[in-house]
């Protein structure tokens, strides 16, 4: 059936469904900006200024920015953090640098590091056998890997976690300054964090480069993303040099303006109010349960279905029963975002429905309490771009084992790579991909193509080779 994206978009607004998903304006009308639609739709004309070398109504955007969050400069993107990310990256190293990354990182963090021709490091964040996604970056793993390899040229961590984690980034920075080393932080998650004159979330990440997607949870349109510069380890020049490339010569003045008005309304305190009160609702939960721990950011809801259902029907049922959409449902349990756009009823509404669902359950059908997260196995034996560009081959898991990955695999969400191009594809991963398939993640590959089950090795055989 042909489909007609117009007709779909009107048909989602007119159905009543409950958006527990990025972006934080939630579709809430109140949240949007007065008079952004075709007709204030420009490009470059006089006096409305250039992204690329902002000085007018642009810089204005990113001086609020810089104020709201209190920092020394900020940069913005109507390419998302993904354009932030590799430009922070792209202007902190040269081709063959080091980097020491968090395993858990985005897939933009990993496409840097193949445009930049990077080797990574890589850093493990903590697990704990009850949950099923990684935890914290404990510092004295930053310490130590900047003590063992004194090359590494910059460090990228993730803080919030797509899960919430939030990781001491102020101690972390303490050894990557020390070290003399940049700190980038990729706070997509935590645009609600550190908001001047709002007093309820914590602190911003502190990191020489922190990275937020104004759209995850403010009222900002999908695309909008701020960069924060603190101190002057980060390169300025470089960095406007990079977001030129990696950002459009055409960038949305919808976009922007919608940027704008997310830092002009950013109430975080209400928005703090809301997901407490959500929290406080799902204190009584009987069968599933909230996640929290010590530096957890409190606006996601992480629901663990502790074995009474998987994550995937229990969002299926979200969808199909209360006409509400999550934001990720995994095979032992789901995450709904909350945003500016909420209000104290759709909070209600969603806590309503899961109390309903919690209700109605009552057997276990499979044992809670233990994770089956393992910390992917990562061994290079090829640079991401000579895997990427060689000659490749589908093979079977069966003949997988010993094999070098030609492509990225990953479940998105979260859109962390299970293979990066380069990787070896151990005995240990193929047992990895397998538990997750059978539990029924959909897994991504890039470059794309439909993921059939065959994992694409590159060809040593081939007669052109890269
Ligand atoms: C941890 C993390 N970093 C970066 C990004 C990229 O952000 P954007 O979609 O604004 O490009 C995402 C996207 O979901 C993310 O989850």
């Amino acid at each position: 059936m042909k489909e007609d994206l117009i007709q779909k978009l009107h048909d989602l607004r007119v159905s009543n469904t409950l958006p527990m998903h990025m972006p934080g304006h939630k579709r809430n009308p109140t949240s949007a900006p007065y008079g952004i639609p075709y007709s204030s739709d420009i490009t470059e004309i006089d006096g409305f200024d250039n992204l690329h070398s902002p000085e007018g109504v642009i810089r204005g955007i990113e001086l609020k920015a810089a104020s709201l969050w209190a920092a020394d400069e900020a940069f913005i993107s109507v390419n998302g953090a993904t354009a932030l990310i590799q430009s922070a990256i792209l202007s902190s190293t040269v081709r063959g640098d080091k980097i020491l990354i968090a395993s858990n990182c985005h897939i933009s963090v990993w496409h840097a590091l193949e445009i930049g021709g990077l080797k990574p490091v890589i850093a493990e964040p903590g697990t704990k056998e009850e949950y099923p996604f990684v935890l914290q970056i404990d510092p004295e793993t930053i310490r130590t890997a900047l003590r063992t390899d004194p090359d590494i040229r910059a460090v990228v961590i993730t803080s919030p976690t797509y899960e919430g984690i939030m990781s001491d980034t102020a101690a972390i920075h303490k050894i990557t300054s020390d070290a003399g080393v940049i700190l980038i932080v990729d706070e997509a998650h935590g645009a609600h964090l550190g908001v001047k004159d709002q007093t309820l979330f914590p602190a911003s990440a502190s990191g020489d480069i922190v990275i937020k997607s104004v759209h995850k949870t403010l009222n900002a349109p999908t695309q909008t993303a701020v960069m924060l510069i603190r101190g002057d380890r980060a390169d300025k020049r470089l960095i406007r040099h990079y977001l030129s490339i990696n950002e459009s010569t055409s960038p949305s003045y919808l976009l922007m303006a919608g940027l704008e008005h997310a830092l002009n309304t950013a109430d975080t305190d209400l928005l703090y109010k809301n997901a407490r009160a959500g929290r406080d609702s799902l204190g009584k939960l009987e069968h599933l349960k909230l996640f929290a721990c010590d530096g957890y950011d409190i606006s996601k809801f992480v629901i663990l279905t502790e074995g009474y259902i998987s994550g995937f029907d229990l969002a299926d049922l979200l969808r199909k029963e209360f006409l509400i959409e999550i934001e990720a449902a995994f095979p032992t349990y789901i995450i709904a975002m909350t945003g500016t756009g909420d209000t104290a009823a759709s909070i209600k509404r969603f806590t309503d429905a899961i109390l309903a669902i919690d209700s109605s359950l009552s057997e276990r059908i499979y044992a809670a309490g233990t994770s089956e997260l393992k910390p992917v196995p990562r061994r290079s034996k090829l640079p991401v771009e000579k895997a990427v560009k060689n000659p490749s081959v589908s093979v079977t898991f069966d003949e997988a084992a010993g094999a070098v990955s030609a492509e990225y695999l990953f479940a998105y969400p979260p859109g962390i790579p299970l293979l990066i191009p380069g990787q070896e594809i151990t005995e240990e991963l193929i047992g990895i991909i397998e538990d997750m398939t059978a539990a029924g993640s959909s897994l991504k590959t890039e470059p794309y193509r439909t993921w059939d089950g065959t994992l694409l090795k590159v060809d040593t055989d081939a007669r052109h080779k890269v």
